[in-house]
């Protein structure tokens, strides 16, 4: 196993590219299951989690290749339903299969997916969109196996006690495409990556209105084709970006950003007194010594995303002030508080809260990444940190964040691997 070691104190400077958002391009490639023509998918991150739907979608009789971020998939041996355990608990959004493995052969046998370490993370709100869909549903062995004889569209209210649900709108969306008659999903996830995935449908011949807002409406199709798709930019490792610029007190152009999709991050930032300027597809980021801290809480999108409450504290553990951080969607991700706390921060949890008493500058230490989002929490506060941090279990950094060491690098970061 890898470690990853950063010397601190670097200021970050030049250009980085961000890559195509892990969020879109896993459920759009689950979706190339609901037809048996080829489809190509462009933008495409070279990632662990990349690469573990991409066995999936051959386990399950695709031949699937990804070439310099293009993915081609077209069909091979078809009409296998399972996925197995051993492939889906890798990645819990190996779940969003169920969906179009319903619609198109009309039975699925998915293995639960199970809990993680940011929290419980049950798929009742999967469930209970499927079978108003008209799927009998029962659960054997840690697996949930569903059939119908044909989908019908009805109305789904798939709002959970922590709001709307991410993979669980893309499950019913994409058992809905091939389903007889109209679906209305209410209280649908409004995030992004749902919005692009239903672009893809649409252009594999689907008919699906209001995605990006609470109410997603689906006509079902009889059938459909294959496509091409671009993925967009993927809006969490920008904010991780725009926070290491902030952190090292450097000034470096972020390019391939949709900022829209980044509305909350940069109201924080604009409160908490940071300089960035919109270009056309970029952003350019200037530390600035003088950012005062401010509070967050996480909601569903447009809200602050949960995906960025740990590279937040980071940044607010060496802000002057008191910053209370609020996690609504998983109240127990809460993981990176305890390694922030080794290097030298000062932060209290307190059920869904931590608050944050930000202080003049952190310690290298070595620490243990225990999930994607606090790898990066923890590699901020690695480049912010006088000294040197060594993070064990980097692999959960490799899911999410495409040739992240060499970006930091070419920033002028002084980050390198070594055995652990
Ligand atoms: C997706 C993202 C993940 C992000 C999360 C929240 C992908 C691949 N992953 O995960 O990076 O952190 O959204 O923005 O897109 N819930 C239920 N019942 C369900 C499903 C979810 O109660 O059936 C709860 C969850 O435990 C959580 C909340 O709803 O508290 C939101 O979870 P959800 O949006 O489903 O997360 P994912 O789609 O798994």
């Amino acid at each position: 196993m890898d470690k990853l070691v950063i010397e601190g104190g670097a200021r970050l400077k030049g250009e980085v590219t961000i890559s195509g958002a892990k969020n879109a391009v896993l459920p759009i490639l689950a979706a190339s299951l609901l037809t048996d023509e080829p489809c190509v998918i462009k933008g495409v991150p070279n990632l662990r989690d990349t690469n573990s739907m991409l066995k999936i979608l051959r386990a399950l009789g695709k031949v699937a290749e990804l070439d310099k971020g293009r993915v081609s998939i077209c069909a091979g041996k078809t009409g296998n339903y399972i996925a197995e355990y051993k492939l889906v608990s890798t990645m819990r959004a190996s779940f969003c299969v169920l969906g179009p493995l319903l619609g198109k052969l009309k039975k699925a046998k998915v293995s639960l997916p199970g809990g993680c370490v940011i929290g419980v993370r049950p798929v009742d709100l999967h469930l209970k969109g499927i079978k108003a869909l008209g799927a009998d549903i029962s659960i054997d062995s840690g697996y949930v196996i569903a059939k119908t004889n044909k989908l019908k569209g009805a109305y789904v209210y798939l709002g959970g006690v922590y709001g709307s649900s991410v993979l669980a709108t893309d499950n019913v969306m994409m058992a809905a495409v091939l389903a007889n008659g109209k679906t209305v999903i209410e209280s649908a996830a409004c995030e992004p990556e749902v919005a692009d995935l239903a672009e893809f449908l649409i252009k594999m011949g689907a008919k699906i209105k209001g995605h990006g807002t609470p109410v997603i409406e689906i006509e079902g199709v009889k059938h459909l084709h294959g496509a091409t798709h671009s993925i967009i930019p993927d809006r969490i490792e920008a904010g991780t970006l725009i926070l290491a610029s902030l952190v090292t007190g450097g000034d470096i152009l972020i390019k391939n950003v949709q900022y829209q999709h980044l509305g909350s991050l940069l109201d924080k930032l604009h409160e908490a007194g940071a300089q960035i300027e919109r270009g056309d597809g970029s952003l350019r980021v200037k530390g600035n010594k003088r950012l005062k801290s401010v509070n967050i809480t996480t909601l569903p999108y447009p809200g602050f995303p949960t995906d960025m409450q740990a590279q937040m504290m980071s940044l607010m553990s060496v802000t002057p002030g008191i910053s209370v951080i609020t996690e609504k969607i998983y109240p127990d991700r809460f993981m990176h508080v305890s390694e922030l706390n080794r290097m030298g921060a000062h932060i209290q949890r307190e059920g869904p809260h931590a608050i944050v008493e930000g202080v003049k500058i952190l310690s290298g230490a070595p620490v243990m990444a225990s999930d994607l989002r606090a790898s990066a929490c923890l590699v901020l506060a690695g480049l912010a940190a006088r000294g040197k941090t060594s993070i064990s279990r980097i692999y959960h950094l490799e899911r999410g964040y495409e040739n992240i060491e060499e970006k930091l690098i070419n920033l002028g970061a002084k980050v390198w691997r070594e055995k652990e």
